[in-house]
């Protein structure tokens, strides 16, 4: 099988060892890439928001299986056309990305399914809102409607810098504020059958302890040892099936990899966002410890027979992945500054090309992600800082305590108050 990745990031990096690792998989192109990629697939230079583009290299590269990477060009339509084009493509059309394109769109879909959810209130005024805002009460949480990389959102107890950061965006939400810790959970999906993958979660805020901006994560583990037992049943059948119905039902079933984000309060799960693609730093922790063939079961999604897959089969153990993030990231990252270390195995490239000289620089603002496997998680999240000294960046910068509440015990989930999934 020939596969064409496009991307650009960790997460692409990760795809890329995880489908080079298929026996099935005779050729691998990344495009764009970057310096990790290069290391492990063919590069090819591509314009990854214009569909047209992304097919015709589908095309030139005779793909067998197209894996689109980042939300961009999902939502503008690249798995439309590679499809139009006759490939197989692991990755939903533009109609159901706008389940990750529009956050009212997504509100729209789980209010139709019954998908327990924060309330939200979609406001185009600065009067809306604040009189959301008021109706919520804090903590705010105030979405730019659009993608935004992870950096559309925030959360704070400072009205004023609510009603400042929904000024600056078009249309926003303005939602209840969901408590609890978080989850990641990715599905498989060929629209109809569904396979879920290990429990993540991700790391959003750029400071320790959870302090600072939003990011588009800094830091994951896989599996979770605190969650309980049934999430994933429970996900499942509560958000997970009815959403992928409602999508058939309106006529734009999803195909390709639905990311449930979840908080688990004391209503229970409950959805905080969904996105159309593996996410970014979770990928890096959940892919090393699958042991199925990735391309495999990428390939039966994309070509509706999931159903007839056998089960997944993961490796024992935990995974951790550390990002080391550009100085300034996550408002404007400095480029240019040398990376050291960074061919070191267990080091996934994100924002980073290879100078004239051969020297890795720099090139955005999630540089690189550190993945360490091993059988429990309080070795692995060893393993991945030890390997983070290793690596070097002038003023990068990496949380510290990436998998530490979980290592300590002191991840809780609240008491479920009430009917599960009410509230
Ligand atoms: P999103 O882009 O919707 O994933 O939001 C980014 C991050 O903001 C989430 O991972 C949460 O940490 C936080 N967040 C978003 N919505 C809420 C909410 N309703 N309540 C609490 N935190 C939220
Ligand atoms: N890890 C969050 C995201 O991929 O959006």
């Amino acid at each position: 099988m020939r596969v064409l990745v496009v991307g650009s990031g960790a997460r692409e990096h990760a795809l890329c060892l995880a489908l080079g690792a298929d026996p099935a998989v005779t050729a691998l192109v990344c495009a764009p890439g970057n310096a990790g990629t290069a290391m492990v697939a063919e590069q090819r230079p591509l314009a990854v928001g214009d569909p047209a583009a992304v097919a015709a290299l589908a095309v030139d590269t005779r793909a067998d299986l197209v894996v689109i990477g980042p939300e961009g060009p999902l939502v503008a339509g690249a798995a439309d056309a590679v499809r139009a084009a006759g490939i197989a493509c692991f990755g939903p059309s533009a109609a159901a990305a706008r389940l990750e394109g529009s956050k009212a769109f997504a509100k729209d879909v789980m209010t139709a399914a019954g998908v327990p959810t924060a309330g939200a209130a979609v406001c185009s005024t600065p009067a809306e809102v604040a009189a959301a805002l008021d109706r919520f009460g804090p903590p705010y949480v105030v979405k730019d409607d659009g993608l935004a990389a992870g950096k559309g959102v925030v959360v704070t107890a400072d009205r004023a810098a609510a009603l400042a950061h929904a000024a600056g965006c078009g249309t926003v939400l303005v939602e209840e504020f969901l408590d609890g810790p978080e989850v990641s959970l990715f599905c498989v999906t060929d629209g109809v059958a569904v396979v879920p993958l290990l429990p993540a979660q991700d790391f959003k805020r750029v400071g320790d302890g959870d302090t600072g901006p939003n990011t588009g994560g800094m830091g994951a583990y896989a599996p979770l040892p605190w969650a309980p037992p049934d999430l994933v049943d429970d996900v499942l059948t509560r958000v997970v099936r009815p959403t992928l119905a409602e999508l058939a039902g309106r006529g734009t079933p999803f195909a390709g990899l639905l990311y449930v984000g979840l908080a688990l309060g004391s209503a229970g799960p409950r959805v905080v966002e969904f996105n159309a693609r593996f996410g970014d730093p979770e990928t890096q922790v959940v892919l090393p410890l699958l042991e199925t063939p990735l391309a495999g079961l990428l390939h039966a999604a994309a070509t509706g027979t999931l159903g007839a897959h056998p089960p997944v089969r993961w490796r024992d153990g935990a995974a951790v992945t550390v990002v080391l993030a550009a100085a300034g990231y996550p408002g404007a990252p400095r480029g240019g500054d040398v990376v050291g270390g960074a061919d070191l195995p267990g080091v996934l490239h994100a924002g980073t090309r290879r100078r004239g000289d051969g020297a890795v620089v720099a090139a955005g603002g999630r540089v690189l992600s550190v993945v360490a496997v091993a059988d429990s998680l309080a070795e692995a999240r060893d393993g991945a800082y030890a390997l983070l000294d290793k690596v070097s960046l002038d003023g990068g910068h990496a949380r510290t305590d990436i998998a530490l509440p979980a290592v300590l015990g002191e991840v809780r989930v609240p008491e479920r108050r009430g009917p599960a999934g009410s509230g």
